[in-house]
This record gives structure tokens, sequence and C-alpha cells, in this order.
């Protein structure tokens, strides 16, 4: 398709989808508590989608209303084999990691597929730890890749488990797996990650404690369901405050954000890169929040270390903000973000380099010179809902030239309404 290029100015306000995240989260929990969990503000994409089908076919009433999704919670290790014994994840690594805790604990084997994308992700780092606890969890060659075979085991064993990675999906997986298995699991980080598990577990009625790096909790626990209103989408907010803070004489009001602080890197990013941003409603409980931004000159800065796990899917979009920032942004430690949707430590600096920006890829980060201004480009969304958003937000910077993205359905796993919201700021609305 051909992109929207050259914005003028974008103005207006944006409710955000809700947080990816969180939306798998309490579809999952709902599903394994006992009674019904009320979810308001429920994600409405692909990718939630599949934890949602997934779990109907594992035997859960799952019920849309107008304003809310209700799911009829069937309690721990009461799941039924989904009729031929497989799960299609589609795109959803968080939705594959995470059910395989699940399904560790449940006496059920099941098999579960991805498209390409998900099928090159690796799935070793929950296999590990989860047969460690007893479950036989199994996928292909080195990495065990998907398709990944759970063959759960009703009486696993607690561990303690120090991660080598800082990944919330793997705290999560051996935090479900924990939570139905007998005894004490204690998990240590190697970097504090999104800890929407363990609050959302405490929301549930139940019991789990974190001491800095380390969780701990005791099973097994029976969760009663509850009711959650899920925020909007902070990483999907990101690339409004990107565009709000790039094209000139723009200012963007973003409804609801979701500002639980294991997140909120990328807003510690713009204000040391010198951007406006405001927080307005603050509620300091719901840990939401209207953000206001409005165009701005920025200057490049380092990013490292523990923040990079509190903006890890930001980082192909700061990475466009890079290329408009006064100086060098340098971005280091996040070798994670090879192994997403795409590779896109590789990805990210071919997209920009194709725009003309200044970007040296790094095993683990990248180098980026700025300003530079940006030409048309044609981009291929390769799977990966983010880079094919990125293309988007570059392309209204693009100055000379025409901008074309292929594959721009990617964007469904985490934003369906992406382009409306585009034009409804261009119309100022
Ligand atoms: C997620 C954790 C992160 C993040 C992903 C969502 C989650 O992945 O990149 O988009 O919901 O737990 P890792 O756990 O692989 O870091």
């Amino acid at each position: 398709m051909q992109l929207i290029t050259k914005s003028q100015t974008l103005q207006g306000t944006i409710t955000l989808p809700g947080d990816k995240s969180i939306s798998h989260r309490a579809l999952i929990l709902g599903a394994i508590a006992q009674g019904d969990t009320e979810i308001l503000g429920l994600l409405d994409s692909e990718d939630v989608a599949r934890t949602q089908t997934a779990f109907c076919q594992l035997g859960v009433t799952i019920i849309e209303e107008s304003d809310k999704v209700i799911v009829q919670g069937r309690g721990s290790k009461q799941l039924k084999a989904a009729l031929n014994h497989q799960l299609d994840m589609g795109n959803a690594g968080t939705a594959m990691r995470l059910i395989a805790g699940v399904l560790a604990a449940q006496p059920l084997t099941v098999s579960m597929v991805g498209d390409s994308s998900l099928s090159r992700r690796p799935m070793d780092r929950i296999c590990l730890p989860l047969n460690r606890m007893g479950a036989q969890v199994t996928g292909q060659k080195d990495k065990a890749y998907p398709p990944l075979r759970v063959k759960g085991q009703p009486n696993l064993r607690p561990i303690t488990y120090e991660m080598p990675i800082a990944s919330a999906q793997v705290k999560s997986a051996i935090l479900l797996a924990a939570l139905q298995t007998k005894g004490e699991t204690t998990i240590i980080e190697p970097v504090p990650t999104r800890n929407h598990t363990e609050q959302m577990i405490t929301l549930f009625g139940g019991d789990i404690k974190t001491d800095g790096h380390t969780i701990t909790i005791r099973g097994p626990q029976t969760l009663r369901g509850t009711q959650i209103r899920v925020p909007g989408d902070i990483s999907s907010a990101a690339f409004w405050l990107a565009a709000g803070l790039l094209v000139p004489d723009s200012e963007i009001c973003l409804k609801q954000v979701g500002i639980n602080p294991t997140r909120t890197g990328i807003l510690d990013v713009i204000r040391q890169m010198g951007g406006d941003i405001e927080l307005k409603n603050q509620d300091k409980q719901q840990e939401m929040a209207d953000i206001l931004v409005r165009s701005s000159s920025l200057k490049g800065i380092t990013i490292q270390g523990s923040l990079i796990p509190r903006l890890i899917d930001e980082l192909p979009i700061i990475a466009l903000m890079a290329t408009q920032a006064e100086g060098q942004t340098l971005i280091k430690d996040a070798q994670e973000l090879r192994v997403k949707e795409t590779d896109r430590i590789q990805v990210v600096a071919d997209l920009l380099k194709a725009m003309g920006a200044q970007v040296t890829p790094r095993p683990d980060g990248m180098i980026i010179h700025g300003p530079t201004p940006l030409h048309g480009f044609k981009a291929d969304a390769k799977g990966d809902h983010r880079i094919g958003m990125v293309a988007a937000i570059a392309a209204l910077l693009v100055t000379k030239g025409t901008a074309f993205l292929e594959n721009a359905q990617a964007i469904q796993t985490s934003y369906p309404q992406f382009f409306h919201d585009l034009e409804r700021l261009q119309q100022h609305g």
C-alpha cells in the first residue's frame, strides 16, 4: 500500500486499543480462575483473538457483550483437550509462551503451532524451566522452535530459577505453572520486567511476593474471577508519541494510557531527549493517565541497562525518533530485539537506512546519527506489526518521494484501527 507522506500537522485525541500484555493475561487468568471474570477494554486484535480461541478450544466459555468480555473460568486443572489436540497461536509469542505455562500443569498433551514468524522464535527459554518442573515441553531443533508439544504433568515440582535473560514471558510461563504446583517456586530476574502477571494474580485473590529481583509464589492456589479494566496500550501510544514529537506543529492527546512503571521507559527516554510530554488525569491506583504530546526538537541519548526491558517493544519507534534527533543515539543491551517478531535490530536498521538515515546495527543494539532528512522508501512489515507502524510514522516525515509498505496487515496483530486513527489526527479530529 502507498503510505501517507509529508504530513502537515497532527492534532486531536486518540483512545488507544487495550494493552496487549494485559489482555492476554486477563483471558488466561480468567480461564483458570473459579467463577466469572468481566474484562472491560479487552484489545480486539488478532493476537488476543488467538488466546481467546485457544481457551474456547480448551473448553472455556467466553461471552462477548457490547462493552465487555466475560470469561467463565473453569478453575485450575479443569481444561479439556482441544479437539484435534492442536492450538494455532498465529503470530502471538506471548500467547504461546504463557499458555504453555498453563498447560504444563494440566493432564493434557497439546501441540501449539504458529505462523512463519512465530515458527522462528525460540521456545527453549520456557522449555528449560517448565521441564525442570517435570513437564515435557519440546520444540524443533536447537532452540525448540514451534510447533511446540506440551505434555502436561498434574504433579509438577516447584523450582528456584535464576533467569538467564530478562523476559516477562518466561517469568509468566513459570508463574502460571507454579500457581498450579504444590510448594514454593522462586524466580530471580536479572533485571525487573513487566509485572502484569504478578499484579493480576493479586487481583484474582492470589498470593505472590516480589522482593527486588526475586518473585516467590506458593501453590496450588485457587484464583477467583474478578473485574478487570484494561488500560490503553503504551506500546501502541508510542507511535503517536513519536508522530506528535516529530511532525511539526502537532499536539496529540492520548487517553487512558497504562503507565505501569515497568512499561514507561519510553516516557523517560522522551523526557531525556527533550520531548514535550505531559501526564494529565493520572489515576495512580489504576496506573492510567492521559498523555499530551507536542512537537519538539530532540537530542540523541544513550539507552541501556535496566531501562531496556521497560521499553523493549518501543525501541523500533525510538530508533526512528533518533534519526530526527541532534547528535548520536546509542542503544545497547538490547540483543533480545533479535528474537522478536523479526530480528528488529537488522530490520529496523535496514528500514531506516532505506529512507536515508544514518544507522549502524550492533550485536546488541544500534548507533544512530541525526538529524537526517528522510526520503521515499519501499518497506515490508515482514509479519511484524511494529515494523509496519514504524514505516507508517516514518512516511509522515518523508520530504521527497513516495513511501510504500508491503504486508501492512501485520498491524492487525496489535492495532487494527491504526490507519483510521492516523486519518483522524490528520483531519484534526
Ligand atoms: C511481553 C513481554 C516482552 C515483550 C512482548 C510482550 C509480555 O517479551 O517484548 O511484546 O506480555 O510478557 P519478552 O518476555 O520476550 O521480553
